[in-house]
């Protein structure tokens, strides 16, 4: 590794990919590890520091997830929640279970007999707590530094062996003063230096690529979305032309898309991009069909019949790149796992395209891809784009997919987005977009009896698209949107808006 590195063993807490982010926002790389690897690991790898997560089992229980601290000697820790109770636990203290869970805020008392502690003189008093258990007693050789009129052990420290605990979590935003306690810990006791950054990153990835590719050519499918795109400009920096890149033009992306990405990839990257119109063959697959498990199924398999057109000139690529993202590496269990992102969307991989897989976004979370897309050079509207599912339009427009209807729904939609945008409205907002409905309803316009299509406008807000819920837009803006797509949308004389949160309903409309 040439960065220090920062690991976070997982006792299973629910914020304990929050502490892998907050370490990489104070400028370290962080990892996260699960217990039960751990110490093969640490001992490998030997990280700069390591932080303790909290986790929902009882240290008292027989068969809880621990780890071995003889591997950690020498190596700064940071015990929080269960961690520190862990700590306590392993290091001769003692740990009681508490009457009822203390679960909130809870005001931090810092011991007046160390002013120079990990906890003393923070800008905020107050603190997240969220636990059953708590310490009774610090390990011989540790001072209790603060508690809580209901903790007593609230935080504690070994200065001279660099180790420490706190049983609330600084991680969360609820915590106000939070990255200070971090941020001591990993500059002040464990004496680490910042060297982790989209600069770095970048230039870490180029060499890696440029070491794994050798003189080989990677396969690397661009969508119009962040990912790829990112994913894309990394490896044509590391390679260069030898970075293959193909756009499969469906006609089922958002108004002027398809064009931005043949403009920033030929014209600012002067990449090596094999456009692939193939509007004609998904649109005449898609003809006459409106079910919509069978659009999905239509269009993944058209993109592999459109790979399988082109095998003979992408077969000489000896790599395939993967956009895998960190939270996808996290969920599937083990950093080794391969996860195929885009099984998801194309009806399963061509035969011939078995090759190596790279994944050089693997150790980054989203906004992190989107900070890498700036330094290397990507539109602003590129790199803010919102999350665009990979049947694309095809989910959006019930019924039928024909190239008037898709039309009809990329102009609402560019007129429903450019006015939230114009407006700032489009910030916080996860998902925005305009759909189209299969059905007609009567209206007039100017003397005469229109019978024509509604559009559905959705815009919701979410943290991971698990849930969602709709947004409260002004209702003046929603009339000028309503009035602008009907005046300037042929074959539209009707819009509604979606107030539906998920669940009951989902994000996108198929
Ligand atoms: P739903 O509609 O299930 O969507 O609430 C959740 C998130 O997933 C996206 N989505 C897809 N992404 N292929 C994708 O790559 C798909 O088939 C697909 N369907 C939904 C959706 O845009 C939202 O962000």
């Amino acid at each position: 590794m040439t960065h220090q590195t920062v690991y976070v063993v997982d006792f299973g807490g629910q914020y304990t990919q929050l502490i892998v982010r907050r370490v990489r926002e104070l400028g370290l790389y962080s990892e996260m590890i699960p217990w039960t690897t751990a110490a093969e690991k640490i001992r490998a790898d030997k990280p700069s520091a390591v932080i303790l997560s909290g986790g929902p089992k009882s240290v008292l229980e027989p068969g809880a997830p621990t780890i071995d601290f003889d591997v950690l000697e020498g190596i700064p820790i940071l015990g929080i929640c269960y961690g520190q109770q862990l700590m306590a636990h392993r290091l001769g203290g003692q740990v009681e279970k508490v009457s009822h869970k203390e679960y909130g805020h809870r005001t931090l008392v810092p011991s007046s007999a160390t002013p120079h502690s990990l906890v003393a003189g923070l800008a905020s008093d107050q603190v997240w707590m969220s636990h059953g258990d708590q310490v009774l007693k610090a390990p011989d050789g540790f001072v209790v530094t603060a508690s809580t009129d209901s903790c007593p052990v609230a935080a504690f420290e070994n200065p001279k062996l660099v180790r420490y605990g706190v049983q609330f979590h600084p991680e969360v935003t609820h915590t106000p003063d939070g990255k200070t306690v971090l941020k001591r810990f990993l500059f002040d006791c464990a004496k680490l230096k910042a060297d982790w950054s989209s600069e770095s990153f970048i230039d870490e990835q180029v060499e890696l690529i440029r070491a794994k590719v050798g003189d080989g050519k990677v396969l690397c499918a661009v969508s119009g979305g962040v990912d790829s795109s990112v994913m894309a400009a990394l490896l044509i920096k590391a390679i260069g032309d030898r970075a293959v890149c193909v756009f499969v033009d469906h006609g089922l992306l958002r108004k002027g898309e398809a064009q931005q990405v043949k403009d920033m990839f030929l014209g600012h990257f002067k990449a090596n991009l094999k456009v692939f119109d193939a509007q004609d063959q998904f649109f005449d697959a898609l003809a006459g069909v409106t079910e919509p498990e069978c659009k999905r199924k239509i269009i993944g398999e058209n993109f592999v019949q459109v790979f399988e057109a082109h095998a003979t000139e992408l077969q000489e690529c000896d790599f395939l790149a993967q956009g895998t993202l960190y939270p996808d590496v996290i969920e599937s269990g083990s950093p080794t796992a391969a996860k195929i992102k885009t099984h998801h969307n194309v009806g399963g991989l061509p035969d011939w395209m078995t090759m190596k897989l790279i994944e050089p976004l693997r150790w980054l979370f989203k906004d992190e891809v989107r900070n890498v897309g700036r330094k290397l050079g990507l539109p602003e509207d590129m790199v803010d784009r919102e999350p665009f599912p990979g049947p694309g339009l095809g989910v959006r427009i019930l019924g039928e997919v024909t190239r008037d209807r898709v039309r009809m729904t990329q102009d609402s939609d560019w007129i429903f987005r450019s006015e939230l945008k114009a407006r700032g409205l489009n910030k916080g907002i996860w998902q925005s977009y305009a759909g189209l409905l299969d059905v007609k309803t009567v209206g007039v316009m100017g003397d005469e009896r229109t019978y024509e299509q509604p559009i559905v406008l959705r815009a919701v807000e979410s943290e991971d698209a698990m849930t969602a819920r709709a947004v409260n837009l002004p209702f003046e803006v929603l009339e000028t949107i309503a009035s602008r797509i009907v005046n300037e949308v042929d074959g539209v004389n009707r819009v509604f808006y979606d107030l539906t949160s998920k669940p009951p309903a989902t994000i996108e409309l198929e």
